[in-house]
């Protein structure tokens, strides 16, 4: 079951991308976890996840009795002394919420002031992350809004594939080259490319010769349907049937990649 992280400059795309994955594998039966890293979530919105059900859902950052239960400090209180393990394996289950076969996990905001931050609330989301990549058995997907820093060393190295999601243009692929670099500093081995909003095959191209030296998943269109979708509340998925097959396509590459990584890894 991969563990899939999605990063990129903001606005590239990758909530839309990550929405488009999570119901891909659900649709092939996979149990899906979907985890929306962004300081102001809105994986939720792009799932169609119906207002009830979000209602009652807190991102694990906010909870702070739950973070003074399990660390031993309040949320802000730096320099004191709390836990950096906390226990954290029924969290997943107990916070999260689920609907069309994909569960749903908000970690929320924290402060990363400065390198190296620790903070009871990064400590429990490290924890959490942690435990995530390395203990479940579901597929995946990480919504990382714009970096790296939920992902220790430990963490890094149990990603299956970080997506790094491009625009066509200098700026966005100047952005995606940084975080795969930074990415592949904390041991993250398998990135990949995805573009978005490619307006033709000259973006393709710009994109194939311009973009960081990493293999391309595959490339979605601009079209205005996708903002419709978003407009109306849908999920892109199902509202634009070409980003959908997109998907597949992707997910199919990726199956590919990971699953002669794979052999190549099992062979002496
Ligand atoms: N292929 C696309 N074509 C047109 N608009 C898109 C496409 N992909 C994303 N968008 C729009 O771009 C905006 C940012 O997308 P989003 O997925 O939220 O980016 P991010 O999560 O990286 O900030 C949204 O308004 C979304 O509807
Ligand atoms: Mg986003």
């Amino acid at each position: 079951m991969p563990k899939i992280a999605v990063t990129g400059k903001g606005g590239v795309g990758k909530t839309t991308l990550s929405a488009l994955l999570a119901f891909t594998y659900a649709e092939q039966g996979a149990n899906v976890l979907a985890v929306d890293a962004d300081p102001s979530p809105c994986l939720a919105e792009a799932l169609g996840f119906p207002a009830k059900l979000t209602a009652n859902l807190t991102p694990i950052a906010q909870m702070e009795e739950l973070i003074l239960e399990r660390t031993g400090a309040r949320p802000g209180a730096a320099g004191g002394y709390f836990k950096l393990n906390p226990r954290v394996d029924d969290l997943p289950d107990r916070f999260s919420v689920s609907h069309r076969g994909i569960r749903l996990l908000e970690l929320g905001a924290v402060e990363l002031g400065g390198s190296g931050c620790i903070c009871p609330e990064s400590a429990m989301l490290k924890a959490l992350v942690t435990h995530l990549m390395l203990y479940r058995d579901d597929v995946l997907i990480m919504d990382m809004y714009a970096g790296v820093e939920h992902l220790g060393r430990a963490t890094a190295a149990a990603v299956d594939a970080m997506i790094v999601v491009a625009e066509p243009g200098k700026r966005s692929l100047g952005t995606a080259a940084q975080i795969a670099s930074l990415a592949q500093d904390i041991g993250v081995k398998d990135l990949y490319l995805v573009g978005n909003k490619m307006r033709s095959e000259t973006d393709v191209a710009f994109l194939n010769e311009h973009g960081p030296d990493l293999p391309v998943l595959g490339a979605l269109h601009a079209t205005p349907a996708v903002v419709e979708a978003d407009v109306k509340g849908l999920p892109v998925y199902d509202a634009v049937p070409e980003m959908a097959a997109a998907a597949r396509e992707i997910v199919a590459r990726l199956g590919q990649r990971l699953d002669n990584s794979g052999a190549e890894e099992d062979s002496p």
